[in-house]
């Protein structure tokens, strides 16, 4: 194990979560976007882009097959999966939107995972609830 992995195997990276090659991003955009429609872009259907929402901010992961069908992580797609990420968790049952009754530790970890998202993909709109 690398000496800057981390007990869940991930690897730490320098606290502001900047990636190597940190992508163009585009402006974010706060369009409405309905939990019909995020349900959609879970990457079943390939005509539709693939999305994670995190505390009711999309992100466009589409170009990542970490989110893809068949992939542990694709439970996230789809939906707000804010509860799940703050508590590291992979079951589709916390993969809801539901964070503000958490403890500070998890709050700190769901944005740091906001971080990770924000200097990787699009944000493409807000959840409309
Ligand atoms: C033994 C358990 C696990 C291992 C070995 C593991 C491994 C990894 C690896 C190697 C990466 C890519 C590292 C990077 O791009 O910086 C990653 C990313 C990620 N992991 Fe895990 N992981 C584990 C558990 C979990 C759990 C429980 C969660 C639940 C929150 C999780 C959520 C994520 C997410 C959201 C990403 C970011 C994917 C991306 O957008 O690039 N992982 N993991």
């Amino acid at each position: 194990m690398a000496e800057n992995e981390n007990e869940s195997g991930h690897v730490e990276e320098p606290k502001n979560f900047t990636p190597k090659d940190p992508p163009k991003l585009d402006p974010p955009k706060d369009d409405p976007i309905s939990v019909e429609e995020l349900a959609k872009c879970d990457g079943t259907d390939s005509s539709y882009p693939t999305y994670v929402a995190i505390m009711g901010t999309v992100f466009d992961v589409s170009g990542n097959t970490a989110y893809s069908p068949k992939n542990p992580y694709n439970v996230f797609a789809g939906k707000d999966a804010s509860r799940a990420l703050a508590q590291s968790s992979l079951k589709a049952e916390d993969c809801k939107p539901e964070w503000e009754d958490l403890p500070d530790k998890e709050k700190g970890v769901l944005k740091d995972w906001f971080t990770f998202f924000s200097k990787r993909y699009n944000i493409v709109g807000k959840v409309q609830h």
